[in-house]
């Protein structure tokens, strides 16, 4: 298990156990968290998942790829350079512990 936690908009926390190999995306999903959508079910083929990963975490996860900015720029909320989609993080034991936080909207 890899332990994923989620800052809301508002500054709410929610830390979920994630299974090794699942995207930040699908582990929100399955867990009921608010605050990511995830509508094209991971396929890349919207921005619903945006997600900023938190200052501590960006050398572990790494850099976008060109496809995801690209995407990226169909977001609603602001895009910074910690902006990611979530359904693109897949969960590893490296991750365990990982903070993402969540834009304001996704649609
Ligand atoms: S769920 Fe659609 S791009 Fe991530």
């Amino acid at each position: 298990m890899v332990k994923v936690t989620y800052v809301s908009h508002d500054g709410d926390k929610t830390t979920v156990d994630a299974e090794e190999g699942a995207s930040v995306m699908h582990t929100a999903i399955a867990n009921d968290v608010e605050g990511i959508v995830g509508e094209c079910g991971g396929a890349m083929m919207c921005a619903t998942c945006h997600c900023y990963v938190d200052d501590a975490w960006t050398a572990a996860v790494g850099v976008r790829h060109d496809e995801e900015g690209e995407m990226l720029e169909g977001a609603s909320a602001e895009v910074t350079e910690r902006s990611r989609l979530s359904c693109q993080i897949k969960l590893t034991p490296e991750l365990d512990g990982l903070v993402v936080h969540l834009p304001e909207d996704q649609i």
